[in-house]
Formats: C-alpha cells, sequence, structure tokens
C-alpha cells in the first residue's frame, strides 16, 4: 500500500534534491511497510537509524548549498532540520529502551513532518538557488 508517494508537488527543481527526497520517500515507505508486515524491536531500530544517517546525509546537503550561496533563510531552515534529526533519534532511543512507542505514530510523524518541510521550507529556498542557476 502507498503511504509515503512521490508526486510533482514535491519536486524543488534542483535534481540533486529531488532525488534525496525521493530516497526518503522511499525509505519511509519501507519503514511502514516493514511496520505493517512480522517487524522486529531491531528491525525498527535499524530502519530509524538508517532514516537518521541519511536525513543528516541530506541536510548536509542542502545547507551546503545554502551556505555557499548565503541563503538569508539559513538559520532557519537549519534548525529546521536540526529538530527532525533530534526527533529521530529520540524515537529510536526510546524504542530501543522499550519504552511504549507505537510505530505507525512514528511512521505518521515522518511523512507528516517530511511533506510539510518540503512543501513550504524547502520550496522556500529552492527558487532562490534556481534564480542564481543551480539546477
Ligand atoms: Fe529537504 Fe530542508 O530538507
Amino acid at each position: 500500500m502507498a503511504f509515503m508517494q512521490w508526486d510533482d508537488q514535491y519536486s524543488v527543481g534542483i535534481k540533486v534534491i529531488d532525488d534525496q527526497h525521493k530516497r526518503l520517500f522511499a525509505m519511509i515507505q519501507d519503514f511502514y511497510d516493514q511496520m505493517r508486515q512480522k517487524h522486529t524491536r531491531e528491525g525498527i531500530s535499524t530502519l530509524l537509524k538508517g532514516l537518521a544517517d541519511y536525513s543528516l546525509y541530506h541536510f548536509n546537503s542542502e545547507e551546503a548549498l545554502m551556505t555557499r550561496h548565503q541563503y538569508p533563510g539559513y538559520l532557519q531552515h537549519k534548525n529546521e532540520h536540526t529538530k527532525f534529526i533530534q526527533k529521530v533519534e529520540e524515537f529510536r532511543l526510546r524504542f530501543d529502551s522499550g519504552q511504549l512507542l507505537i510505530p505507525i505514530e512514528i511512521a505518521e510523524f515522518l511523512k507528516t513532518w517530511l511533506s510539510n518541510h518540503i512543501l513550504k521550507t524547502d520550496q522556500q529556498f529552492a527558487p532562490f538557488l534556481r534564480e542564481i542557476g543551480v539546477k
């Protein structure tokens, strides 16, 4: 079942960023699929670690573009990234320590956060980059 589905509204018009976003969509879909099937605590934890790691890689890519081109909204954007990584790490640590966490709520959080962040925050800085010729 499609839980996290890419469509053109998410495109920011910069290939490297779109490709990374598509990968994040696929990872969240994978998290959802594995959670719906028979999953283990270790499996969920490993997926969350992978998501945190790849998100960090993606955020570093965006932040490098923002600093290189002196994007004025850099600090606010970076702050959103930092909070997301902290939240995913918090989920993972709580999950690992056996605290009650319902995986579907984590999946919903990931989906909602990424969708909103792309549609609002990433879509704000992408035109700035496109105007100066970043593709
Ligand atoms: Fe695509 Fe700002 O994360």
